[in-house]
């Protein structure tokens, strides 16, 4: 069993984080206060027993209404600022924050509202702690890819802002391929490209990120190990995974954390990472998936190693920041 310190140590990074599945109960009830916003449950533990998935919509029905609260550029700048303290905390050294903005311009806020609170944080952590990051804008697939034009029309004035796009929200019956020519549009831009995939969907799902998105990562990614083909195709291109194990269990992916394959997908030679997807509704951030796989899983010194490796690999970071960290 490796030592709690020398993994506390380890330089973490965090490629699969959406911000919006960062808003703790607590800060749900300051921030609906504040906006005068009315929420249908009690109290704190009242809206903590309610999260009791059986599946990733069951999850997602409640993590968009929580995200009703969010208003004004200082409630996003609060719900970042509080994520990086506990990034800090988990000696992560560099996170890549997806932001869902369909999620809030259907309510009548402005793309530089959410924009602008969540990038003053960012700052603020880097100057403050170090930690380096990049922004990814994912578009929500259970809306049409219209939708998802509009919102690509959106975020053109602030394109020097924006790291990359992905894709997330409800999988099954959503394929990557319903959004073909939004990401062909955003190759056009030279914006990088990930996407879920492979979550809940099937194997073709991943199949169909990497060869009509032209994604560079996928997000979970987990059910490629049931196509032997997609995994060697993985290995050969070295498309990092960005897996959450916690959310996995959470949202019934696999019952138990000591079923979770992270071992089978690094044995694969598959750059397999560590994140923590949506914290505050799963139950751990980062440091927390990372001690319970080495405990439920056993994982060795050398496992933990590759992971932290792949993180570093797998991210975004100038070519100069991951020299330093590798
Ligand atoms: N949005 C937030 N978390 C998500 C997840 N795990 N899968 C798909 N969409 C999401
Ligand atoms: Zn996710």
């Amino acid at each position: 069993r490796v030592a709690s310190d020398w993994l506390a140590r380890l330089p973490k990074t965090e490629l699969h984080l959406h911000i919006e599945g960062t808003l703790e109960p607590e800060l749900m009830f300051a921030l609906a206060e504040r906006n005068g916003v009315a929420l249908p449950y009690a109290d704190v533990d009242a809206l903590r027993a309610a999260y009791d998935f059986n599946d990733l919509q069951s999850f997602l029905d409640l993590y968009y209404a929580g995200a009703d609260v969010l208003r004004t550029e200082a409630d996003f700048y609060d719900l970042t600022r509080a994520y990086l303290l506990r990034a800090h905390a988990d000696g992560v050294v560099h996170v890549e924050i997806f932001f869902d903005p369909q999620t809030h311009t259907v309510r009548g806020i402005s793309f530089a509202t959410v924009l602008n609170g969540i990038r003053r944080a960012l700052a603020e952590g880097e100057r403050e702690f170090g930690i380096t990051y990049r922004l990814i804008l994912c578009f929500l697939r259970h809306l049409p890819e219209s939708d998802g034009f509009a919102t690509l029309e959106d975020a053109m004035p602030y394109l020097a802002q924006i790291d990359g796009v992905g894709l997330d929200s409800s999988e099954s019956g959503h394929p990557p391929q319903k959004f073909a020519r939004l990401f062909a549009r955003c190759k056009a831009l030279g914006l990088p490209r990930v996407a879920h995939a492979g979550e809940e969907g099937p194997p073709e799902y991943v199949w169909q990120a990497l060869n009509v998105l032209d994604v560079s990562r996928i997000d979970h990614g987990v059910r490629s190990l049931e196509d032997p083909v997609l995994v060697a195709e993985l290995a050969r291109r070295r498309t990092p995974l960005t897996v959450c194990p916690l959310s996995n269990v959470r949202l019934k992916v696999y019952e138990r954390l000591e079923q979770h394959p992270l071992r089978q997908l690094l044995q694969a030679g598959l750059v397999a990472t560590v994140n923590s997807d949506d914290p505050a509704y799963f139950g751990g951030y980062v440091g927390e998936n990372w001690r319970a796989c080495a405990e439920a899983l056993d994982l060795t010194r050398d496992e933990l190693l590759q992971l932290a490796r792949n993180g570093i690999t797998a991210s975004w970071m100038d070519a100069a920041d991951k020299v330093r960290w590798l």
